[in-house]
């Protein structure tokens, strides 16, 4: 089993390692953000279920599937190449099954079985429960599709097989699909409409994970800050509830203080949060419990109130700038992290400008940009140009990335001197003797071994840091 995240607001993930069992074998990619990471396990619970087993090796597989992403171009393009490399081995072994799944199969439907002859399953996000039967179906010498998407599912009730191999820290996914409907995005179109999960089954699954000697989650959805559990149903329909069910209803801020709750060495995270939408109520609940972790991921896109609105993000730059300066009061110490689009339609000299002070004001700890892609139905791809030259874009990515190289960095070195609690993660890839682990603010701290292992707490003074690491010492235990 191999991973390939998108460098994206999900952040990336390790390699997992897979344990072979009897059956017919699946082979399962990975591509995109944690959303699509968290998904994969469920797939792998599916499967395991009905008998298949899993296999690290391509070539020795039955089915080869591949969990995709359809947020930019290149994102789909490399799951095409990938899909060419598969070619070799279906002509050795004409039975072998190919599917796709996740969003690209979701955007794409039946075109992509046109365009692609060797794909035999296409399924999309809401229909993996389907998966089993779809197999069986092109066992029986048809193609395969489903890519109906649910108001209602969840996969709430199902135990996901972690992947993540470091037995430590693990995924939650408490939402499915998004409402927002930013004008660039085709997530919505991919992952249809909101709907919250259980609030029972996900600090059921929080609580299962620490008993198992998990020490941290992360709590994922499009947009977090819009949970809401009443019972049942998309979002939108909240209105149709009973007057018991809107009296029941649970928040994000009230199931984040749920899960925190569980037990203080349980660290929570989560991802990712929405300028319009996340409040006061949030950042307190937050602040009142240690453990959950001092780090927001929140997407900016732009620093003009202009080309946001054009995005259809809901929010401005002085909303943006307010929501910043909440967190600063209400969490101070608390990093900032974001996602940033160079080049959507429209965007000027100027309004690029007003993204790089933002940079400068936030001065962000980490962020993620990218170079404006235009996706296939999204209102940018209706209604406006995509007319910024490319060079333009590239240009203007790159002095996105080289403000954010310096905030990051500076960022590492104010860090300098400074104590922290880290929860270890593994060993270090550079050398046997050093252990990993990150820091309530996510940053990864890398430090000597000793008897350490993988799942604790210890505090750690930094000595030097890179960019991206902060290195220290162990000063108590
Ligand atoms: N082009 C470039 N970047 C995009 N993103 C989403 N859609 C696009 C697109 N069409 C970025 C946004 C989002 C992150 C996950 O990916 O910054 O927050
Ligand atoms: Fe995840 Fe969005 Fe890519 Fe789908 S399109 S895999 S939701 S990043």
């Amino acid at each position: 089993m191999e991973v390939h995240i998108e460098n994206n607001a999900l952040g990336e993930q390790e390699m997992p390692v897979i344990a072979e069992k009897c059956g017919k074998k699946y082979f399962l990619e990975t591509y995109g953000c944690q959303m699509n990471f968290s998904d994969s396990e469920i797939v792998t619970s599916i499967l395991d279920e009905k008998g298949f087993s899993s296999t690290s090796l391509e070539a020795e597989a039955d089915i080869i599937l591949m969990n995709t992403c359809a947020i930019r171009e290149n994102a789909e393009q490399r799951v095409r190449q990938r899909l060419t490399e598969f070619r070799e081995l279906k002509r050795q072994n004409p039975s072998l099954i190919v599917g796709v799944m996740g969003c690209m199969a979701e955007r794409l439907k039946e075109k992509l079985m046109e365009e692609e002859d060797l794909v035999d399953i296409v399924v999309g996000p809401d229909a993996y429960r389907n998966i089993p039967k779809l197999i069986e179906e092109v066992e029986g010498g048809q193609k395969a599709i489903n890519v109906l998407l649910s108001r209602e599912e969840t996969y709430a009730d199902i135990n996901p097989v972690r992947l993540g191999g470091n037995g430590v820290t693990a995924f939650i996914s408490i939402a499915r699909g998004c409402d927002n409907m930013c004008s660039f995005c085709v997530v919505p179109f991919t992952r249809g409409r909101e709907r919250s999960r259980d609030v029972e089954t996900i600090v059921k699954e929080a609580r299962l994970l620490f008993e198992k000697g998990y020490r941290e989650v992360t709590l994922l959805g499009q947009n977090v800050d819009s949970y809401l559990w009443y019972g049942g149903g998309l979002k939108k329909d909240i209105d149709k509830a009973t007057e018991e069910q809107k009296k029941g209803a649970v928040t994000f801020a009230g199931l984040l203080e749920q899960v925190a709750s569980i037990d203080p060495l349980l660290r929570v995270r989560f991802s990712t949060s929405n300028p319009q939408d996340m409040t006061d109520e949030v950042l307190h609940v937050m602040a009142r419990h240690e453990n959950i972790c001092r780090c927001i991921h929140l997407p900016m896109q732009s620093g003009s109130s202009r080309v946001l609105k054009v995005m259809n993000r809901g929010y401005d730059r002085e909303k943006y700038i307010e929501r910043i300066n909440a967190i600063r009061t209400i969490l101070p110490g608390c990093t900032i992290t974001a996602d940033i689009i160079a080049g959507f339609c429209s965007e000027t000299e100027e309004d690029h400008q007003e993204t790089l002070s933002m940079i400068d004001f936030v001065r962000y700890d980490l962020a993620y940009s990218f170079k404006y892609s235009e996706r296939p139905g999204t209102t940018a791809a209706r209604k406006y140009k995509d007319d910024v030259p490319e060079e333009t874009k590239g240009r203007r990515l790159q002095e996105i990335i080289d403000l954010l190289r310096k905030m990051c960095y500076e960022s590492n070195v104010k860090d300098i001197g400074k104590t922290f609690r880290v929860l270890t993660e593994g060993i270090s890839k550079r050398s046997a003797e050093e252990i990993y682990g990150r820091n309530s603010q996510n940053k990864v701290v890398v430090f000597p071994k000793k008897d350490l292992k993988p799942g604790e707490y210890v505090n750690v003074k930094v000595s030097k840091c890179t960019s991206g690491t902060l290195i220290g010492e162990i000063i108590e235990n």
